[in-house]
């Protein structure tokens, strides 16, 4: 079954959306999503959203926190676009329907966070994201121009390589024509065909045994993008957030946002002592790499799987109006917030690096554009300053969206393009093999490749890697293709492609830190 389309959009989040209602006023869009249309990481986002909204703000100091947390890697020409376009688009997404908390005189709530010298982030209670999603889902159904087809699977994108061309000499002649979709509600891989695509497929956190991420962050664009031969950048920039809720075996992990510490909550060991100003003076709200450093190092010298975050000194009233999802939470955990400590750990969180893409979204691939978590603008650099994402998401979604408009109309469908084969293939006979190397790659990535690294360790993961990819393609060429296999198969490319870039990084920078190169090389 072939479709075609102006404008295909793979993923639901606020990147994907928000690009499809941008140029649904101009043509005929699908936007396929791999399970339902909110289980995306937006919908968990918790914080908020970064702009310079009101004064003493202003836009060099936030492009000054972005330029700082990113450890001397960001490209200051796109932190300046984004830090300068982000409260324009933000406005749109208020008047599309998105409440933000406001304060008795009827400005806007700002809360902070890591890294941020100002209140500067935009917040709905502690639930920012589900906001976000649930107005830009309920604005794409009524679009008229926007098909969302749920349960829809993108198994790779469409190249010249599927037209049977096996040389192409750079990577910048390839073209994308639109993806190989699965069509989880009856197992047909379709074609969709497009003049233009719009990748934002999200992160990788599941490769990780401990995430803040929901089941679908298993980096699928990007690896599609890497088998595409477009040019992926910066894997190894992994940043884990220091305080997810330690309750065991939970997946995702509950996130406890950074926004509690800046309302005042602080860092304390097992035995109640605080620690985070012997690592920096911004004590517990230094940037994310520096505290979830610190928290690592206090739980291996104690042998703690956790530290505690302690808000019980804060006004009783104000801490649950204003987190009433941690609030009930952690009350389902008995722990009332208001008079015990939370216990916390680093948990993976948000990938920084990704496909790379110019300041109108385009990645190295023709046709093809990519925004917000699967994308590496040049904003985060080394190490996302938080809450910068869903503004970097808004931005990039929205350039990108101008310049499909204006090239679309000029882009011929690509004319005989052949359907998926799967000739010769069966059914895996045991989905358990499947299972079972995703939980070993997730133990490989979580040993060996996680907060602190070291050549020792990333050379164990390579091997071990290696033999779980040796037995996944084995199984991906005789297999019918499903979508756990399918992410299995992504998964480990994603995995390879960190550790290749982690290996490659002698020195430690933001998000990279090795005990081989502890310093920072000069730039
Ligand atoms: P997502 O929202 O993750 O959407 C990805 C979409 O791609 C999904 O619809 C998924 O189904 C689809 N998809 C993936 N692969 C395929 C495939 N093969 N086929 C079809 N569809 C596919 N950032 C902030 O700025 N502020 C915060 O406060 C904040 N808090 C966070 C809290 C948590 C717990 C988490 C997990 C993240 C948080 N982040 C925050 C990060 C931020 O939420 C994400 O970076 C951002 O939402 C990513 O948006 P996205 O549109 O790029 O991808
Ligand atoms: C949080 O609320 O702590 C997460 C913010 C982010 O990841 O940007």
């Amino acid at each position: 079954m072939q479709k075609k389309v102006d404008f295909l959009i793979i993923g639901s989040g606020i990147a994907g959306l928000t690009f499809a209602l941008k140029v649904a006023e101009f043509g005929k869009v699908c936007i396929i999503t791999k399970t339902k249309v909110d289980e995306t990481n937006t919908r968990y986002a918790q914080g908020g959203i970064a702009a310079v909204t009101s004064f003493p703000d202003s836009f060099e100091k936030h492009i000054s926190d972005t330029l700082s947390c990113g450890d001397g890697y960001c490209n200051p020409e796109v932190v300046k676009m984004v830090v300068n376009e982000a409260p324009k688009l933000i406005q749109e997404l208020i008047e599309w329907g998105t409440n933000f908390d406001k304060k008795p005189d009827g400005l806007y709530d700002l809360a902070k966070e890591g890294g941020h010298t100002e209140h500067r982030i935009l917040h709905h209670k502690d639930n920012t994201g589900f906001e976000i999603q649930r107005a830009l889902i309920e604005k794409a159904k009524k679009h008229s121009n926007i098909e969302i087809l749920d349960f829809h699977y993108a198994v790779d994108i469409i190249t010249q390589h599927h037209l049977g061309y096996t040389v192409i000499r750079h990577q910048t002649e390839v073209e994308c024509y639109g993806a190989y979709v699965l069509n989880m509600k009856n197992n047909v891989i379709e074609t969709v065909l497009a003049k233009t695509i719009f990748i934002a497929t999200g992160g990788i956190g599941n490769i990780y045994q401990h995430t803040t991420n929901p089941s679908i962050a298993t980096g699928d664009g990007i690896a599609m993008v890497y088998r595409a031969k477009g040019i992926v950048e910066n894997m190894e920039f992994v940043q884990f957030h220091p305080t997810a809720l330690y309750n065991q075996g939970e997946r995702p992990a509950f996130l406890i946002t950074e926004a509690l510490r800046g309302f005042g909550a602080i860092l304390r060991t097992s035995d109640g002592k605080e620690f985070m100003h012997k690592y920096d003076k911004r004590g517990s709200l230094a940037p994310r790499d520096i505290v979830a450093r610190a928290i690592d190092t206090e739980m291996k010298i104690r042998g703690d799987e956790f530290v505690y975050l302690d808000a019980t000194h804060l006004n009783e009233k104000e801490l649950i109006s204003h987190f009433p999802n941690i609030y009930n939470k952690c009350q389902s955990l008995d722990i009332e917030i208001t008079k015990n400590f939370i216990p916390v750990a680093p948990a993976a969180h948000y990938l920084c690096g990704g496909i790379k893409i110019n300041l109108n979204g385009k990645t190295s691939i023709h046709q093809l554009y990519a925004g917000g978590e699967c994308a590496s603008s040049g904003l985060h650099g080394a190490n996302r300053l938080a809450s910068n994402s869903l503004s970097e998401a808004v931005v990039f979604a929205h350039r990108a969206s101008q310049e499909c408009i204006s090239i679309f109309k000029n882009i011929p469908f690509k004319e005989n393009i052949p359907n998926w084969n799967d000739e010769g293939t069966t059914l895996p006979e045991e989905l358990i093999l499947i299972t079972q190397e995703f939980r070993e790659l997730q133990q490989i990535m979580t040993y060996y490749v996680g907060i602190v690294r070291s050549n020792l360790r990333l050379n164990r993961a390579f091997n071990r890697l290696e033999l779980l990819y040796k037995e996944t393609e084995e199984l991906y060429q005789r297999s019918t293709i499903s979508d756990k296999l399918c992410e299995l198969r992504n998964a480990i490319n994603i995995a390879y492609l960190i550790i290749k870039m982690a290996k490659r990084r002698r020195e430690s920078r933001g998000l990279h830190y090795t005990i081989d190169y502890p310093t920072k090389l000069k730039i």
